[in-house]
Order: structure tokens, then C-alpha cells, then sequence
């Protein structure tokens, strides 16, 4: 019987749990340079000290105006490189795995002079009308996406999550609610995702796993629902996606058409449709943080991984804490074992 604590295996990623922190926008490069600095390290590696198997680096940007700030991680640059491999091969001393997640916010980017996206509809009334990207820019924007995968299998990573969620831009060219475009990128819909999934494994290592994560159901008033995203899945599975990383909404503002659900566990259900529909592993996310409940998710086979994000955020320990409340062997390090009294 699996259980949080059994090993995990997708190509020639191996992890010693099912424990992932997400992906967590850290706003907090204050020089401006989306170069990763003291703040990013401790946060992340003091999580892999916590014992969490996986950790998926925040929201990294493929160009300046792909930041939802200006505070936000980069990977335009080969000078990027650097802070994050230093950040990485600690995460790896202390015997976690990790991505980093790629890209770009569209029209969601705040601090943009005029931000770009699929078409010029803005987020809400309060953000800027963002500029349509001619069609020649979208092929650009491809090899933005390939360059900052490259600089990612460079420091070091051991697997890519593109940002195919939340209403930034792989988001925004798959939703008819975003995308009016009559090009080719607008009469196929997840054309752009496609090409940017086939961009990223040319510059993967063949066993290197790609994830995705999207919103499997958008919250705006005419917005898709898990019928849709299963099929937009099942391509981008067959265009090479490895993993799905399960999450929903993002694309407006929550409005009258329903607020995502607060309860624990409330993604759970898309997750486990997608694995089932698209026969693909996924990680489930959101609300997840009591172990018992994470532990149940893993055991009742509704999700390969569970990623536990505000969870970390309070106790970088998080994953040690569950090992003993679930009674399970989690490596606490030896520097902590008082902490950790067995019960
Ligand atoms: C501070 C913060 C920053 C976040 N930044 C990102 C991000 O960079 N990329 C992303 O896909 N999701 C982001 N999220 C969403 C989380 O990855 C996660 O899906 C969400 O918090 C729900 O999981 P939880 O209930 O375990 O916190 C962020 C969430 C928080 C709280």
C-alpha cells in the first residue's frame, strides 16, 4: 500500500517522498534583477532540511515583462544561472529533488509598462490593457521559453514545471475568454502550449521529467470546466508533458460565477479526473496540509505527489512533523531528532 512516505519514480526523477512544496512567488528580489539572493536560499533549502522530497522553485520569468513584479524571479539571462545553482545543490546536500517552475504572467504582469498578451483584453478593470503579441512575437516567445529552460538544466535542476495555470500566458493563449487571436494561434488554441512544451524538452535531458501545471476549471462567468481541460491534457500529454500539476482558476477576478473552494482537499477531485481521463500522473495541491488527509490521497490513488504550500510557509518542517504523526520514517536529521520524540 503507498503511503506520503513511498518512494516516487517518473523517468529519471527519484524522489525519497510524495512531498512537494509548490511553486511560491516569493516577491522578493529587491535589486530588480530576477537574480535569486540569501531570502531564496533559506527558504529553500531550509525545506529540504524539513524533509520535503520535492520542491518546485516559484514563478520564474522568460523576459522582464513576463514578471508579475518586478520583485519576481528571472531566467532571461545566463548571469541567473549562478544564484540558483548555489540554491539547488544545496536543496540537493540535503537530499531533496527540484524544478523551477517557467513563466511568463501576460497580461498579468503588474509592473509592466504595457504587458503583452494573446490579445488586448485586460484582467480587470483596474490593470492595464495589455498589447496583442503579432504573431511573430508569439514564435519569439517560444524561444524566450527554450532559452530559460536551457538555464534551468544548467543550474542544475532536476525537472521543469511550465506555468500553464493561473491566468498567466500559456493560460491566457489556451482560454477562449483571452485569446481572440484569428491566427494560427488563435484558431488552435493550445498551439502556443504545445510549441512551448516541444521548445522545452529540446533542451531537456531525455529522462528529465516535464510537468505542467494548469487550472483545471476556470471561476469566471463562461470560463472552461474539467470537460475541456481533459482534452487540452490530453494533448499537451501527447505533445510531451510528463506530469500535471493540478490546480484551478486565476484567469479574472473571482466574481459571481463561483469562488474556488476553501475546504481541504478542494482540487482534489480535478486532479484525480485528470489522472483518470488523461491515464497521466499528477500532483493534487490545495488545502492539503493535515497529513492524514494528504497521506489519504496518495493511498486512495487519487494523486501520484500532494503539494503542500501554505502548509510549508507555517512550518518549514512540515514534512518531518507528518513522518511522526503518521508514524513513518521521514529522515529526520540528526541536528533535530529531540525536536522529534517519537511517540
Ligand atoms: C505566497 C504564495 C505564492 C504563490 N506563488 C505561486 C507561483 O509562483 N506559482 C504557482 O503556480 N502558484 C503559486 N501559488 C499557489 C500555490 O502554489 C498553491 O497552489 C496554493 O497556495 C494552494 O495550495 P495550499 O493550500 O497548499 O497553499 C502561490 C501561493 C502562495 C500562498
Amino acid at each position: 500500500m503507498e503511503h506520503l512516505f513511498t518512494p516516487y519514480k517518473i523517468k529519471g526523477l527519484e524522489l525519497k517522498n510524495r512531498v512537494v512544496m509548490p511553486p511560491m512567488c516569493q516577491y522578493s528580489v529587491e535589486a530588480k534583477d530576477g537574480i535569486a539572493n540569501d531570502w531564496h536560499f533559506v527558504h529553500y533549502v531550509s525545506r529540504a532540511v524539513g524533509g520535503t522530497g520535492f520542491i518546485i522553485i516559484e514563478m520564474t520569468d522568460v523576459e522582464p515583462d513576463g514578471r508579475i513584479t518586478d520583485f519576481d524571479l528571472g531566467l532571461w539571462s545566463d548571469g541567473q544561472i549562478p544564484a540558483l545553482k548555489r540554491i539547488i545543490d544545496a536543496v540537493h546536500q540535503h537530499g531533496a529533488k527540484v524544478a523551477i517552475q517557467i513563466a511568463h504572467a501576460g497580461r498579468k504582469a503588474e509592473d509592466a509598462e504595457q504587458p503583452v498578451a494573446p490579445s488586448a483584453i485586460a484582467f480587470d478593470e483596474k490593470s492595464k490593457t495589455p498589447r496583442a503579441l503579432s504573431t511573430e512575437e508569439v514564435k519569439e516567445m517560444v524561444e524566450k521559453f527554450r532559452s530559460a529552460v536551457r538555464r534551468a538544466v544548467e543550474a542544475g535542476v532536476d525537472a521543469i514545471e511550465l506555468h500553464g495555470a493561473h491566468g498567466y500566458l500559456i493560460h491566457q493563449f489556451q482560454s477562449p475568454l483571452t485569446n481572440k487571436r484569428t491566427d494560427e494561434y488563435g484558431q488552435e488554441l493550445t498551439k502556443f502550449g504545445k510549441e512551448v512544451i516541444a521548445a522545452a524538452k529540446s533542451e531537456m535531458p531525455e529522462d528529465m521529467p516535464l510537468i505542467m501545471r494548469i487550472s483545471a476549471r476556470e471561476y469566471v462567468e463562461g470560463g472552461y470546466g474539467i470537460e475541456e481541460s481533459i482534452a487540452f491534457s490530453k494533448e499537451y500529454k501527447a505533445a510531451g508533458v510528463d506530469m500535471f500539476h493540478i490546480s484551478a482558476g486565476g484567469e479574472g477576478p473571482i466574481a459571481a460565477a463561483g469562488r474556488p473552494g476553501t475546504h481541504a482537499a478542494y482540487q482534489v477531485p480535478l486532479a484525480r479526473a485528470i489522472k483518470e481521463a488523461v491515464d497521466v500522473p499528477v500532483i493534487a495541491v490545495g488545502r492539503l496540509d493535515e497529513p492524514v488527509l494528504a497521506n489519504a490521497v496518495i493511498g486512495n490513488e487519487e494523486a501520484d505527489l500532494v503539494a503542500v504550500g501554505r502548509g510549508m510557509l507555517r512550518n518549514p518542517n512540515w514534512t518531518l512533523e507528518a513522518g511522526v504523526q503518521l508514524g513513518k520514517e521521514a529522515g529526520i536529521p540528526k541536528q533535530y531528532q529531540m525536536g522529534f520524540p517519537r511517540k
